[in-house]
């Protein structure tokens, strides 16, 4: 379980709610590279929010925008090839165990380079569309499922280790690891 807020939100316009996690994403980025902050708790926070965010994309958002068809199969495809690419990053700064070396903080520098990647990609391609092609009606919805799933993976303590191995053990069955693009 994590000590720093990662926000509660209930309802809101779901594009506006996924770039208020993505800035949480950019701040504790931040965080984790100042070397003066308690990074133990800060990783376990990018972790808790990482794995919320991402499965309710993908529970949610994902599939919500292919069958208005505002994003294609690619799209979505290629979004939870990221999703796992950062889950197997992030899994390398949590294995570590002192967050003061030289090996944490490569970790660190590689887990923002896929997670910087995948939230401007995510921007470009999957919100946009859904600003455009998607009304407030069903981005209001969306808003609330993307919501509840969030706050029901984090009291679930879903950025724990061993929650996080589990995921990245998974994707690495389903292939989503495979090819670095
Ligand atoms: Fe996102
Ligand atoms: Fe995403």
């Amino acid at each position: 379980m994590t000590t720093i807020d990662l926000g509660r939100p209930v309802s809101g316009d779901v594009v506006e709610l996924i770039l208020d996690d993505h800035r949480r994403f950019e701040t504790l980025l931040r965080d984790l590279r100042d070397s003066s902050t308690d990074r133990d708790a800060v990783r376990q926070a990018f972790a808790t929010l990482h794995v919320a965010h991402a499965e309710a994309e993908e529970k949610h958002v994902y599939p919500k925008l292919r069958r208005k068809q505002a994003v294609g199969e690619h799209e979505a495809e290629h979004g939870k090839e990221e999703h796992a690419e950062g889950h197997e990053a992030l899994l390398a700064v949590l294995e570590l165990k002192g967050t003061d070396t030289q090996a944490f903080e490569d970790a660190v520098e590689e887990l923002a380079r896929v997670v910087n990647h995948h939230l401007t990609e995510e921007e470009l391609t999957i919100l946009n569309p859904a600003r455009e092609e998607v009304g407030e009606r069903v981005r209001a919805e969306l808003g609330e499922a993307f919501a509840r799933e969030r706050n029901a993976q984090v009291d679930a303590g879903c950025g724990s280790l061993e929650n996080v191995r589990r995921i990245v053990a998974e994707a690495a069955r389903e292939g989503l690891l495979d090819d670095e693009d």
